[in-house]
């Protein structure tokens, strides 16, 4: 009997997710160590092979669905918003909350959001496991959209209250708030290499800080009926919480390594 040759398939979805993302190349003109300095990589610095076995994120999305999960978060809180503007939300709100714990939050996070696209990019370059760098590209442009929606929702309010120009001002201007912070992320985002970004950005800063407080500041305006704040920063906790699993395979990977190597 004749044999009935293979009918070329589409991979699956899985299938099409591992060939994307762990596709490497091997540089010939430059070395490994070129291509990833130790000064932006960072320490300890093994080997590109180690990273491509070990490297396993949790959260495992394609760019297709990206854009679409992307594009649908937004639709929703720009409908929001324009039913906020129409029902002249703002002038209804309680003056403690929305001057007070609301305006301090959408004024002090916007610019340290704008760090975090500088730290994502890092790993989206210097990362040395094809997953760790499409994870990051996913986050370097959810860090933009949080910075630019929350800057958005601020200026809506400048008429209200002028306070809440500092979305914009903050790290230009000197105060107990904005010294901290132009301190705290040098140190953990902008002045710190890829393996750091992954460590203290991802698996320290978003899993430990930011999540908790996106969840409870959602929580706390349906509370106080900001039906717009309470959308937009349940759609951003939703981007942390995907990017916020970027450190752990990072971690994972230097605690096998270090199992192995009997360390
Ligand atoms: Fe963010
Ligand atoms: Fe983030």
């Amino acid at each position: 009997m004749k044999p009935v040759p293979n009918e070329p398939r589409l991979p699956t979805r899985d299938e099409f997710y591992d060939l994307a993302n762990r596709l490497e190349w091997t540089p010939k003109y430059v070395s490994e160590e070129e291509l990833f300095p130790v000064d932006m990589h960072g320490l300890p610095y093994l080997p590109i092979d180690v990273w491509a076995k070990t490297y396993d994120a949790p959260y495992k999305v394609l760019y297709r669905e990206y854009v679409k999960n992307q594009r649908q978060k937004d639709q929703m809180v720009f409908s929001v918003r324009d039913a906020a503007a129409r029902a002249e939300l703002d002038r209804k709100l309680d003056p403690v909350y929305h001057g007070g714990a609301f305006c301090f939050h959408i004024t002090a996070i916007p610019i340290p959001e704008y760090t975090a696209v500088v730290g994502e990019l890092r790993m989206a370059r210097f990362g040395k496991a094809g997953e760790w760098r499409n994870l990051a590209t996913y986050g370097s442009m959810d860090e933009t959209r949080h910075a630019q929606l929350q800057i958005l929702l601020s200026h809506d309010k400048i008429n209200i209250n002028p306070k809440f120009a500092y979305a914009h001002k903050l790290f230009w201007v000197d105060g107990w708030v904005s010294d901290f912070a132009r301190k705290f992320f040098d140190d953990i985002i902008t002045a710190a290499d890829a393996v750091e970004n992954a460590l203290m950005l991802t698996f320290g800063f978003e899993t430990g800080f930011t999540n908790l407080q996106f969840v409870a500041y959602a929580a706390m305006a349906n509370k106080a009926g900001d039906f717009l704040f309470g959308t937009a920063v349940a759609s951003i906790q939703t981007d942390e919480s995907r990017h916020a699993q970027i450190g752990h395979p990072v971690l994972k990977t230097y605690a096998d390594v270090a199992k192995l190597s009997g360390g």
